[in-house]
């Protein structure tokens, strides 16, 4: 065997694990391409379902600032009930003394007159927790 060759095969491994490694990478960034693509399709799912569900409640809600048949919702999760600036509350909701968190606005969204009996906010509710719960989540981001 010449010099040159043992050269030769001395590279011939070291090269391949390079390429072992560069193949393992790859795959892994691949795989985490896909992860992150799953997770952006899910929340754009998520939002798209959200939308849909907020609007029911857009007709007379904005996430604004202003009122309108409704008080606007923005910066509603954490407010007392019936305290927008502005906006003509019947007496049912100025007196409520309500926290607007997860817990209460999960039980006014299912059924309105039930957690503010005499409230005048003409909507039934929405029957399904997992669009309440959505509902609740995007109200948080306004
Ligand atoms: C047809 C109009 C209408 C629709 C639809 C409607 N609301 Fe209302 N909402 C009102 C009115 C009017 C009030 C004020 C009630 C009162 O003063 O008794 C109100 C009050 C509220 C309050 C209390 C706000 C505060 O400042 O204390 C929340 C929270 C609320 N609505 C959420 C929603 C959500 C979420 C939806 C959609 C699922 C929705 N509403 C659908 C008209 C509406």
């Amino acid at each position: 065997m010449s010099r040159r060759s043992e050269t030769r095969s001395n590279f011939t491994p070291q090269s391949g694990h390079n390429a072992y490694v560069f193949a393992v990478r790859s795959n892994l960034l691949i795989s985490a391409c896909a992860v992150g693509s799953l997770m952006a399709a899910a929340s754009i799912a998520q939002n798209t379902a959200t939308v849909a569900v907020f609007g029911q409640c857009e007709v007379c809600h904005s996430v604004n600032g202003i009122n309108g048949t409704g008080p606007t919702l923005q910066g509603v999760v954490g407010r007392q009930s019936g305290t927008v600036p502005g906006f003509r509350y019947s007496r049912a909701m100025k007196s409520a003394g309500i926290t607007w968190d997860d817990k209460s606005l999960d039980r006014y969204l299912a059924d309105p007159q039930e957690l503010v009996p005499g409230n005048v906010m003409p909507f039934s509710g929405i029957v399904d927790s997992a669009q309440r719960a959505a509902l609740i989540a995007y109200l948080k981001t306004i």
